[in-house]
């Protein structure tokens, strides 16, 4: 629809974008890199996906004549010829849709990872494959997440969709299988259309690997996986004799077991046993959260190691299925450039969502590369601007400008300023502003301690911040809903 038009006569959407980065690539022969930003709910993620099948399109038709064309004349046809097909996208979008997406306050399908998608481009300017990353993965939501919030989409589709073969090979038939109602990670649904819809999801789920074309065994070694976190969530943790953690329901362990292909002694040793020695502080700094009200503080290392594996587990499983959806959409096609797309989780204010105690780490994190790829944004637009004009000596106002554009960099400076250590500084308060740290470096040091606390980690904070009286104005202006709370 955009095709031939030209940059300023196309109205503001985001077919335009995709146009305006295709054009820029084929005609200065340079990579492009397209970043969504905004706030959670705002159509970041939908917006990238049309981004990208517009480029598939488009590209393949404006191509010049080559074997492909010669089989049909019709775009979408053609599409499916390619080795990165809209079809295998949308597959591939299914997928990553429910192993990282959620229901959040903000979004029904919210977006828990970051993407960085690259469609490369072969002389010809034909779009010949595409690669995905999946980058910081809020992969703790597995095990522990905001109230009221659930987990992500795919294990509810499980629960609902697997046909009663599968229940059974994953022992999912029993229903203790999945604990009662606040017990293990998962409380499968409880609405019967909510129920449909997963079921419905999961028909889709198949669908897609199959589009795919992932093997029978690779989608049985997945499920089997999934299956074994929701078994290991009813195992739960409890003290055994000698004050050594174990499972607390060893039948629910043993299928978690059975699962994974290993001995229940060798699961439980992997998950307990640095939790019995000195190593179970390094454990616990790596892997550290606010722990759940109701949980018996003596079961709380036993609990985090638990949690630290079964998140891990479930990072280490999307990294598998991120490998299979690349495996189907690249190609060993010679390409020359690339569209870079890039969509990461939106701006979320817990204030704003009910949340008065503040973001969960990931979240924190998140909110952070959002402002940290704003800070991106006005430079490019603003700052490198400016520069030029000033370069070629064009006068420009920039007062009537900065009153309205406010540069986000001294928040992401609060939030990631490292330590200028090789300043040479001649006073006291040179050395103590010289020597501040943002909050991130503050977390990494408190994490390093050998009894880190979230009681730490806000000590530190207003010796840096408050013997300046800066400490108000400057979480107002972190709004402080950004930093790790729950102190
Ligand atoms: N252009 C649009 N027109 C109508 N609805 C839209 C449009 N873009 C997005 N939506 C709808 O808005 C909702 C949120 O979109 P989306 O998930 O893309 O947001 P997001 O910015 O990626 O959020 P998050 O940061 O939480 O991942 C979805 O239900 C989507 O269908
Ligand atoms: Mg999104």
């Amino acid at each position: 629809m955009f095709r031939g038009c030209k940059p300023d006569d196309m109205p503001p959407h985001i077919y335009s974008t995709a146009q305006t980065a295709y054009r820029a690539l084929l005609s200065q022969r340079q990579d492009q890199s397209v970043v969504l930003l905004g706030r959670s709910g705002s159509g970041k993620t939908t917006n990238a996906r049309h981004l990208i099948n517009y480029l598939v399109t488009a590209s393949t038709a404006a191509a010049p004549p080559n074997a492909n064309r010669a089989v049909t004349g019709q775009v979408l046809a053609l599409t499916s010829a390619l080795p990165c097909p809209v079809e295998k996208l949308a597959a591939a979008w299914t997928l990553l849709e429910a192993f990282g997406n959620c229901r959040t306050v903000l979004n029904t399908n919210a977006t828990r990872f970051t993407s960085v998608f690259s469609l490369d481009f072969d002389q010809s300017g034909q779009a010949a494959s595409g690669s995905i990353q999946v980058l910081m993965l809020e992969r703790d939501r597995v095990v522990r997440r905001p109230e009221g919030e659930p987990s992500f989409h795919v294990f509810y589709q499980l629960l609902a969709g697997a046909d009663p073969a599968l229940r059974q090979r994953l022992q999912l038939d029993d229903g203790a299988a999945t604990g009662g109602d606040g017990v293990g990670f998962v409380t499968p649904l409880q609405r019967v259309e909510d129920r449909q819809r997963a079921a419905a999801a999961w028909a889709r789920l198949l669908q897609a690997a199959a589009t795919l074309s992932v093997q029978p065994a690779e989608t049985d070694a997945i499920w089997s996986v999934l299956a074994a976190i929701v078994h290991l969530g009813v195992a739960g943790v409890s003290k055994g004799p000698s004050d050594k953690y174990q499972f607390a329901d060893p039948a629910a362990a043993r299928r978690a077991a059975a699962l994974l292909g290993v001995r229940l002694e060798d699961l439980a040793r992997a998950i307990f046993a640095s939790q019995s020695s000195g190593a179970a502080t390094l454990a616990r700094s790596a892997y550290r959260t606010p722990p759940r009200a109701q949980e018996a503080t003596q079961d709380l290392q036993g609990r985090e190691a638990l949690e630290a594996f079964v998140a891990g587990l479930y990072g280490d499983l999307v990294g598998v299925l991120v490998s299979l959806i690349n495996r189907a959409i690249s190609s060993p096609a010679h390409t020359i450039n690339s569209v870079v797309v890039v969509d990461a989780p939106g701006l979320q204010n817990p204030s704003s969502c009910g949340r008065p105690g503040g973001a969960t780490f990931d979240e924190f994190c998140f909110n952070y590369a959002q402002e940290r790829l704003q800070l991106l944004f006005h430079e490019q637009t603003f700052i490198h601007e400016r520069d030029r004009y000033a370069q070629e000596n064009i006068a420009l106002n920039m007062s009537e400008l900065e009153g309205d554009v406010s540069t986000p960099a001294p928040l992401v400076h609060t939030l990631d300023r490292s330590p200028a250590t090789r300043l040479v500084r001649s006073s006291q308060t040179e050395l103590r502003n010289g020597d501040r740290r943002g909050l991130l470096w503050l977390l990494d040091e408190e994490a390093l301690q050998p009894t880190p606390s979230d009681a730490g980690f806000l000590q530190n904070a207003l010796d840096m911040y408050s013997s300046r009286g800066e400490f108000c104005s400057a979480t107002r202006e972190v709004r402080l809903w950004y930093a790790y709370t729950d102190c």
